[in-house]
């Protein structure tokens, strides 16, 4: 017998245990001790991982997440492949599967890619019992909320003693990675869009066991997909905005430190996502811009979608000028000199690396036919691996002789002295806290002389070290050599 509608939501499925999936749920768990949760995925890998014992293992690296798995893991909160099962037991069905840009075919390269979607709008059509509310949790263009309602209301999964009905809410996600379980524990707000009511008000309740009410907005479907694409449009914005500022610094002798906190300071502007660095990554800025890009020029808004296409060109642009200023440095030729990249996540507290400034950096570097050692604390070199496919992986991570580096391949070590042996540089291009300590004249006495270090993050006190010998780039600020 079908479950009918409305009633109190007791069984939660989450479609898509990832970066967002996961830690969601887990916290949603973590707060609802009386909610059954499945989170469940097409990846056995991915589901065994969430499993496991070992609470280092999990597929996501988040600050406090093994904890609140181990509270809740087995009791409220379980991870799975079996799919059906899961959509027939929820009365909520959390959509959370991966958004990526379209690679072929009508709008290739911007428009959202929606087939992971439209699969699981056709999983849950077929599977789900009664009435059921579908939450969009990943990242839509606006107005998919529609689409998905037409394929749940396609006639042909609904029988006689089967009647299904369904709701469809927008509930987009703010966290961020590395604070994620801070940012989902206690967020700026919770955006709940959507014409039904009670199914508001079912996932209201939810959230508002740890979230203060005035907090949780409430808006119609479309303001609620496009105020998360807006959302990520203006914080990447604010990154191209300080980037383009930074190498004006460089050349004009004015402090990018300096500039962002007098800017900051204004309660207008807030001191917020102004810090200099080699570009923002992450899978979703790039993306959600290029989406509302699209949409724009979809709906005639070309002068719109132009002026956001300019934040996505001025960080391509500060990659590559990171780029050329090291091989201009290096007296124009890098060939057969090893440099050290330290950091290849996409920011500090995660080891996810997509869409990573260190990726398009490390590619182009490796196409001037250095050696490249690459140093990550959490990121793992399976992953960096597949990020740098196409160049080869040198298996020979102890005391790399110069004589034995081979152009355009690169290793891996985890040990900060190792990378910096016998290299002509260090950029360094992820603010891990282990960079902003080291002691830099004994790092530099490890390297092959005359060496440089390109700090993009500016995690270095280069002030001090401007007194050594070492030569010094900084980002926003320039060069000093000896
Ligand atoms: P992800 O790639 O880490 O995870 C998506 C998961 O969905 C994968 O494990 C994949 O196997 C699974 N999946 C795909 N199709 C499936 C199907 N039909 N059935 C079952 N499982 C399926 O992606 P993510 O980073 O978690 O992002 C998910 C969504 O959340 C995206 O729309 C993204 O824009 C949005 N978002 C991401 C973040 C973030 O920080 N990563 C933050 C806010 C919003
Ligand atoms: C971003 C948003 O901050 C989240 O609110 C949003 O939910 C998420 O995207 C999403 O939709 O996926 P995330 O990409 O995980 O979160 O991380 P951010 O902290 O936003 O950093 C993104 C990139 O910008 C990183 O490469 C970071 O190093 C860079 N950044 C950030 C800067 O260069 N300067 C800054 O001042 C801030």
């Amino acid at each position: 017998m079908g479950k009918t509608k409305p009633k109190k939501i007791k069984d939660i499925c989450c479609v898509g245990a990832g970066y967002v999936g996961g830690p969601t749920m887990a916290v949603i768990a973590y707060n609802c001790p009386n909610l059954r949760i499945t989170v469940v995925d097409i990846s056995k890998e991915r589901i065994e991982k969430w499993n496991s014992e070992d609470l280092s293992d999990l597929p996501v690296y988040e600050k406090g997440l093994d904890k609140i798995i181990s509270e809740s893991r087995g009791k409220n909160l379980f991870f799975s492949n079996e799919i059906d099962n899961a959509i027939k037991n929820a009365d909520m069905v959390f959509i959370s599967v991966n958004t990526p840009v379209k690679q072929s075919g009508v709008g290739a390269g911007q428009m959202s890619d929606l087939k992971w979607v439209e699969a699981c709008a056709r999983k849950i059509s077929e599977q789900a019992v009664g009435h059921t509310i579908v939450v969009e949790k990943s990242t839509l263009p606006v107005r998919t909320a529609e689409t998905i309602k037409k394929i749940l209301f396609s006639r042909n999964n609904i029988s006689e003693n089967n009647k299904k009905s369904f709701s469809v809410l927008s509930n987009p996600e703010f966290l961020a990675e590395g604070s994620a379980i801070h940012d989902l524990q206690y967020p700026d707000r919770v955006l709940i869009g959507g014409d039904d009511n009670d199914s508001i008000n079912a996932l209201e309740e939810i959230y508002s066991k740890w979230v203060a009410k005035d907090k949780i907005i409430k808006t119609n479907t479309w303001s609620s997909e496009l105020s998360k694409l807006t959302a990520n449009a203006f914080l990447a914005q604010r990154i191209s905005s300080i980037n383009s500022i930074s190498a004006f610094c460089e050349v004009s002798g004015a402090d990018i430190s300096d500039v962002s906190n007098a800017v900051g300071k204004d309660s207008r502007i807030g001191s917020k996502f102004l810090m200099a660095g080699p570009g923002f990554g992450g899978s979703c800025f790039k993306k959600d811009i290029l989406n509302l890009v699209y949409l724009c020029n979809y709906f005639g808004l070309k002068e719109v979608g132009d002026f956001w296409y300019e934040v996505i060109k001025i960080n391509d642009w500060q990659q590559d000028r990171i780029y050329k200023i090291i091989v201009d440095k290096l007296f124009g030729n890098i060939t057969g000199k090893k440099i050290s990249l330290l950091g290849f996540s996409f920011k500090s507290g995660t080891n996810d690396t997509r869409e990573s400034p260190s990726i398009s950096i490390a590619r182009k570097l490796l196409n001037e036919g250095c050696f490249l050692t690459i140093h990550d604390p959490k990121v793992k070199v399976e992953q960096i691996n597949k990020d740098l496919d196409q160049y080869k992986y040198f298996d020979n991570s102890v005391n790399v002789n110069q004589e034995l580096f081979e152009e355009g391949c690169w290793n891996f070590t985890r040990d900060l002295r190792i990378a910096a042996k016998n290299s002509d540089a260090i950029v360094i291009l992820t603010e891990w806290d282990e960079y902003k300590n080291i002691d830099w004249l004994e790092i530099s006495s490890l390297m092959r002389k005359p060496n440089w270090i390109f700090d993009t993050r500016r995690v270095l006190n280069a002030k001090m070290l401007r007194k050594s010998d070492i030569n010094i780039w900084q980002l926003g600020e320039g060069f000093t050599d000896h």
